[in-house]
């Protein structure tokens, strides 16, 4: 029984992919509840805001479900200059939103890095306010780095870093990437993210085809022997331009399962994981309108409100659906502030909302 699995303290693979599987509405509803009273008390119920910059869609990988793979030639490569970059960071500070994530291809390239430190260190130099003596928070998430790299950047003054491990199961991890990209480099990058000093953040990509119930429960478990600070999850969306993508496998039954599954895998990381960020990705709204502020009621705790520039929008598609496309980011700020009163939240501003998890970790090292 779903409720005699959530009376327990400790889950097994097998709880976990139980809980996971849930397809009647009642337990859905037990799952999502329980995951709801998990957040209140460890995190509480404010929900934090992460301006996402996507500055650069220039790809040296070719992950075979991703629209900017080397290999896709659709989409114009670009990437914002300083200026730009800093034109909105300025704005993010200026509404009140406490931190920002640059989101970019992978690069490992000296140029690369040295342009990412001096934008982190003008970052945090030019947000600094009354409210934010430190500027804003800074969050990377740009793939697959040296020991080296991790620690210049961390130096620079970002101090939060994504990188998913798209998968736990080391077989469909290797059907999904080239031979180039290994499932053990992906992990010891984790580690290498954390020993710099990072608070880490990782995730998976749900419903990617022949992933089940217990891959998804082993990547749970996964988060938690990583000890990661921070979940980025979302729902596996095939992109037109990819290898991955299979004519006619888009029926309306295939999304509401993928996405129904994208909900409850965040309930139960949040019921399972407790004091970790845990963000409501874009890819959820993709799928309908509200999908992000679903995530919420599921236990997330995180939005990524679009700060790129509206002109690249286009061009940075990860998935075939991305939504607000058209829009700049002023309009995304009033239409999402609205959509989190809609759920009974508030959005907690002006301040970074680091991991809870994170600040426990640090302490009982100490
Ligand atoms: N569907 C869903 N998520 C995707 N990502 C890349 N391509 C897709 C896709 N087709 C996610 C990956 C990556 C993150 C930046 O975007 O998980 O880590």
């Amino acid at each position: 029984m779903i409720t005699d699995i959530l009376e327990k303290n400790d889950f097994s693979a097998a709880d976990l992919a139980e809980l996971i599987s849930a397809e009647n509405n009642d337990d859905i509803e037990f799952i999502r509840n329980k995951a709801y009273e998990v957040m209140r008390l460890h995190v509480g119920e404010e929900v934090y805001y992460r301006g996402l910059i996507e500055f650069s869609n220039i790809c040296t990988s070719d992950c075979y479900y991703c629209g900017i793979r080397k290999s896709n030639t659709v989409p114009k490569r670009y990437t914002l200059t300083k200026e730009e970059i800093l034109t909105q960071a300025k704005w993010c500070a200026g509404e009140g939103y406490g931190s920002l994530v640059l989101q970019s291809g992978e690069r490992n390239d000296e140029r690369f890095i040295e342009y990412l430190e001096e934008i982190i260190t003008s970052i945090k130099n030019e947000t600094k306010s009354v409210k934010l003596p430190d500027g804003l928070g800074v969050t990377l998430c740009v793939g697959e780095q040296t020991a080296n790299n991790y620690k210049r950047l961390f130096d620079a003054g970002a101090h939060r870093y994504l990188l998913r491990i798209e998968t736990t199961n080391r077989e469909l991890f290797e059907k999904i990437h080239p031979e180039t990209q290994s499932f053990d480099e992906r992990v010891n990058c984790l580690k290498l993210i954390k020993e710099a000093g990072f608070q880490l953040g990782t995730g998976v990509m749900i419903g990617i085809p022949g992933q089940t119930a217990l891959d998804l429960a082993n990547d749970l478990l996964f988060f938690r022997n990583m000890d990661v600070d921070m979940i980025g999850m979302g729902p596996f969306l095939a992109n037109r331009n990819t290898p991955m993508y299979i004519k006619g496998n888009d029926s309306e039954d295939e999304k509401q399962k993928i996405y129904r599954l994208s909900l409850k895998m965040i309930a139960v990381a949040r019921i399972f994981l407790k004091d970790v960020n845990i963000a409501s990705t874009t890819a959820l709204q993709a799928m309908y309108p509200f999908g992000r502020e679903e995530g919420l009621r599921y236990g997330a705790n995180i939005l990524m409100p679009q700060l790129t520039p509206t002109e690249y929008r286009k061009d940075y598609q990860l998935y075939d659906g991305k939504p607000c496309i058209d829009e700049d980011a002023d309009d995304c700020a009033e239409c999402l502030e609205a959509r989190v009163k809609f759920v009974g939240r508030q959005v907690a501003f002006d301040s970074w909302g680091d991991s809870k998890h994170f600040k426990s970790r640090v302490a009982k090292s100490q």
